[in-house]
């Protein structure tokens, strides 16, 4: 399977290497003697946190497990932090666990129903706001112990990926991630202190991936990685028009391959947090 274009964790090859000065971005005009900064968003909405939440009002976990479960790849005793102990898929195109995440869970009602519900009331609050642009289908990662990286240094509001720079990431495990089954990053854009972000499931964490810089590392640790993934947009900010993910990510041998720029917009791979979900819902099923 290709990488898909708008997913900036996706791609195919991997150098841990960061250009010089991915900085803020200037969106006034010049002699205006006002500088908008990180797409509008303030210094309290870029700050990465670790935010708690209760997982049992919107049961990922336990969705997760019922998935893996059902599918038969996932014992009732074993926790999701030593999946590897089951079934160690070599590479992760092999890995039965990601697969069923991906492919079922991800695209269910009962998930995107509590996605919709964890967006309203936990990602709003931690960024200030009452209503955001969400990605509606969250990216899941079952990073295995002793398992390579997976996918390369990037920052998602630059080239290729060209978010724009209005989001926020949030990044939610649902095992225990520490050291090299984390991910690395920048606590500020440019600031080049990379860290694991510690944390559990109860938690998530909220990052400003769009100007700072992360990756991951060959997971050293006894610990699997299972996580998911997604990005937001303020509505005030957000921006329906902006340059999406640049034709550099396909590959020459990909069957999808597209020309141009690839805006993201509201209502394909955004979702807006006010809209009533079971009408959402109907209208976009057909687009999962
Ligand atoms: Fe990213």
């Amino acid at each position: 399977m290709e990488p898909r274009p708008e997913d900036p964790a996706r791609a195919d090859t991997r150098h841990h290497v960061r250009p010089s000065a991915p900085g803020a971005d200037t969106a006034a005009g010049e002699g205006e003697g006002y500088r908008v900064i990180n797409g509008g968003l303030s210094e309290e909405q870029i700050a990465e946190r670790v935010v708690d939440y209760d997982d049992d009002e919107y049961g990922f976990v336990k969705m997760v497990r019922s998935a893996l479960v059902e599918a038969g790849v996932l014992k009732e005793e074993t926790p999701l932090g030593k999946l590897h102990a089951l079934a160690p898929p070599k590479g992760r195109r092999k890995n039965p666990f990601l697969f069923v995440l991906q492919n079922d869970l991800r695209k269910s009602k009962e998930f995107a129903a509590a996605l919709h519900r964890f967006v309203r009331q936990e990602i709003c609050a931690a960024l200030g706001v009452s209503r955001v642009a969400y990605q509606r289908r969250p990216t899941f990662r079952v990073h295995m112990a002793g398992g390579p990286a997976q996918g390369f240094a990037h920052a998602d509001g630059l080239e290729p990926y060209n978010h724009q720079p209005g989001e926020v990431n949030i990044w939610l495990p649902l095992s225990k991630v520490h050291g090299s089954n984390s991910l690395m990053c920048e606590s500020s854009p440019g600031k080049g202190d990379f860290h694991a972000f510690e944390a559990e499931p109860g938690q998530f964490v909220k990052f400003y991936g769009n100007r700072c810089w992360h990756y991951c590392l060959d997971n050293k640790t006894d610990d699997t990685r299972v996580s998911f993934d997604l990005r937001v947009v303020p509505m005030d900010l957000f921006d329906n028009n902006h340059d999406g993910p640049s034709k550099t990510l396909t590959k020459k041998s990909s069957k999808k391959r597209f020309s141009g720029i690839k805006p993201l917009k509201l209502g394909e791979y955004y979702m807006d947090s006010d809209a009533e979900f079971d009408e959402q819902w109907q209208q976009m099923r057909g687009r999962m």
